[in-house]
């Protein structure tokens, strides 16, 4: 286990089991309406959990990507601001936004509301893990990894301060570390 970490929330094989079981449910899902949805990833967070949820979709799928900030500091506040947007038209297409962690909503709130406005049949949510405690606004994700406490995590591609993406599992950081 890296040294910076206080504990495991959830393991390697717990997020690849349970990427498999959402996979084979959106599968299922847009499968039996005959649909195939384009994937928007959010950056930067996302990707390895992209990357191993897509290995489980059966579906002739593509894949895309936004990153998006907030405007005010490190606490996700007002309105978001688009670093990169996406490369792909949305027009009429059935949207499967990935992300890593739903916490206030107000990120995901901005875009679901930004790619309706672009004209899209349908967004739907995949979050690897889901902070209900801290939701502001009015916002579920259709598809839910984990749910987990109020509490900051880092690894599989969330981070503090840029590091811990990479680590293969959801931890918490020791306390000496946000001092
Ligand atoms: P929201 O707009 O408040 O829902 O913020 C969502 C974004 O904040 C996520 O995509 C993450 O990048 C970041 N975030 C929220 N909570 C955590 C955490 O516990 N660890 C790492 N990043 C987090």
């Amino acid at each position: 286990m890296n040294k910076d970490i206080k504990k495991i929330l959830v393991s390697e094989e717990e997020i690849q089991r349970r990427a498999e079981e959402l996979g084979k449910q959106i599968t299922e899902d847009y499968g039996s309406e005959g649909k195939t949805p384009l994937v928007v990833a959010l950056l930067r967070g996302s990707v390895p959990f992209l990357a191993e949820l897509i290995k489980h979709i059966d579906l002739d799928i593509q894949y895309d990507f936004m990153d998006v900030t907030s405007y005010e500091g490190t606490e996700s506040v007002g309105d978001i601001k688009i670093l990169k947007d996406l490369d792909t038209s949305v027009k009429g297409m059935d949207i499967l936004i990935v992300e890593d962690i739903v916490d206030t909503g107000r990120t995901l709130s901005s875009v679901v509301n930004m790619l309706k406005h672009k004209g899209a049949s349908s967004v739907k949510i995949v979050t690897l893990l889901d902070k209900p405690e801290r939701r502001v606004k009015d916002i579920t994700a259709d598809y839910i990894g984990f749910e987990v406490a109020n509490e900051f995590v880092v690894g599989y591609g969330m981070d503090f301060n840029q590091h811990y993406r990479c680590l293969p599992y959801i931890g918490v950081l020791k306390d000496e570390l946000y001092s």
